[in-house]
């Protein structure tokens, strides 16, 4: 869009204060800031700003149940039909039907890496990084089916080129170039919560900042990718985030039981550790399955109990999800749409006078969508349950819970727990940890049963056959 046709488009919206100093700018500043102002939807922030000002409709989450959830381990009777599911999943993953969506564009802020966060080095063993943990999951599931897998990966465009960068010095871990797409989500300024004017946080230089997970959906369609996956005939995607190497990506079961009941969308949850954790709680409200934020969760409601002492709304979210693709295009087409959740928070702005300005008061809205959002929007919808030490300790902190400290043990436990079914003899100490960290890499294992397949083939256990090389 022309320079002045952006700086009309500002003052018809209310906000010609963006363009007050610009002559001050070099040229190089000016056109990246017109490039900034170009990406900025002027109509929708107004829509955004009057919605942040309405009292939101609450819920009403007395009525709320949990809705059905396939547990595990499976009973007896359930066994069949998890074989079945297997089969059905595999089948998708042997046709080439499953794409892999990682998101990946957070700021990573409690971790404080000054780097992407999925270049952490996690590996209890190697130093293996988040990203090459995935990826090489990735690669060892379409070396496994027959089918390399479109995997996708969302950045921001504060850490899209060093992600790029990334995966390029490591020769994206053994897998196609060529199957490995990056796609930048959006971004939206912070408003003064005050006036709903945009802020700036420096002179031509907007306060932006990522549009959150929801943003994947928009960002997909917006780089192609939806139609590239349609032609490729992927009919289903599995969505997981960046800071959980424990994720069974892909799981085969899952899969199964999601194409099997044509759902358009489906997650696994786990059982909450207490009525109050901080996760996302499923729920299901007026037929239709929803997270519910922690936040959000009245504290009478999340300790009800049922008669056998057990929370009743008792399924927590880790985000590990499945699409179908014809879902994702109806969501991305604006037939449906996710909601913005609307944050109160202290945004240090800057003005031509005062220069930036640091506040401790909430004075700014910030805008995000949640991926999560999706599911009351889907018509069928499958919830699995998974453990939380197969399947879930995210990297969010730099200490304490979810630490680097914390997620090094879940994968070390993981591993020697599939040795040890494998017949492997680990030394554990009295906390039940092995005694030294022990490390699989994904082209050895995605799964216990995989090391019993070695173990068959190989008849005996080496360094080699563990480490992958
Ligand atoms: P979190 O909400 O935990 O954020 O993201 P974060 O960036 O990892 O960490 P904090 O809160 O700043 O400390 C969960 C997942 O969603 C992705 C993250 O990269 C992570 O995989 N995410 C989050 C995005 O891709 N975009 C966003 O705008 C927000």
């Amino acid at each position: 869009m022309p320079p002045h046709q952006i700086d009309e488009l500002a003052k018809q919206h209310g906000q010609e204060h963006l363009l007050e100093g610009t002559h001050l700018l070099s040229p190089e500043q000016r056109e990246a800031y017109h490039q900034q102002l170009s990406q900025v939807h002027f109509a929708d922030l107004r829509k955004l700003y009057e919605k942040a000002k309405e009292v939101e409709q609450a819920l009403h989450l007395e009525d709320c149940a949990c809705p059905p959830i396939i547990r595990v381990p499976p009973s007896e009777a359930d066994q069949k039909q998890h074989q079945h599911a297997r089969q059905l999943g595999e089948a998708a993953l042997r046709q080439g039907q499953v794409a892999i969506i990682l998101v990946a564009g957070g700021q990573g802020t409690r971790l404080g890496h000054e780097a992407p966060k999925g270049t952490f080095p996690i590996g209890p063993v190697s130093d293996r990084s988040l990203f090459q943990i995935h990826a090489e999951k990735v690669l060892a599931l379409g070396r496994r089916y027959g089918k390399p897998l479109p995997f996708l990966i969302m950045t921001s465009i504060e850490n899209h080129a060093d992600t790029i960068q990334f995966f390029e010095k490591n020769h994206f871990f053994g897998l196609e170039p060529a199957h490995v797409s990056f796609f930048t989500q959006g971004m939206l300024p912070a408003l003064d919560a005050a006036t709903g004017k945009v802020l700036l946080k420096g002179a031509g230089d907007l306060a932006l900042s990522p549009n959150g997970h929801g943003g994947v959906i928009e960002a997909l369609q917006e780089a192609g990718l939806l139609d590239k996956l349609v032609d490729q005939g992927v009919l289903h995607c599995f969505y997981f985030q960046v800071d959980n190497p424990l994720v069974k990506i892909a799981d085969p079961v899952f899969l199964g039981f999601h194409v099997e009941a044509q759902a358009e969308m489906s997650l696994k949850v786990l059982a909450k550790l207490s009525a109050g954790e901080r996760m996302g709680n499923l729920v299901e409200l007026e037929g239709r399955c929803r997270i519910i934020e922690y936040t959000e969760l009245p504290k009478a409601l999340a300790e009800q109990q049922t008669s056998d002492g057990q929370l009743r709304i008792w399924a927590g979210s880790p985000a590990i999800h499945l699409f179908s693709l014809h879902f994702l295009q109806r969501l991305a087409s604006g037939e449906i749409s996710l909601p913005y959740h609307i944050a109160h928070k202290a945004v240090p702005y800057w003005h031509p006078e005062t220069g930036l300005q640091k506040t401790e008061q909430a004075n700014a809205f910030k805008f995000e969508r949640f991926v999560f959002d999706a599911l009351p929007l889907a018509e069928r919808v499958v919830a699995m349950e998974t453990t939380r030490i197969e399947e879930f300790e995210p990297l969010k902190n730099a200490d304490g819970d979810n630490s680097p400290q914390s997620v090094k043990q879940a994968l070390s436990d993981q591993y020697a727990r599939w040795l040890r079914s494998a017949g492997v003899d680990i030394d554990l100490n009295h906390d039940g940890h092995s005694v030294a960290y022990i490390e699989l890499s994904p082209l050895v294992a995605l799964e216990a049963e995989d090391l019993l397949r070695h173990a068959r083939l190989d008849g005996k256990w080496t360094s080699a056959s563990i480490n992958g090389n």
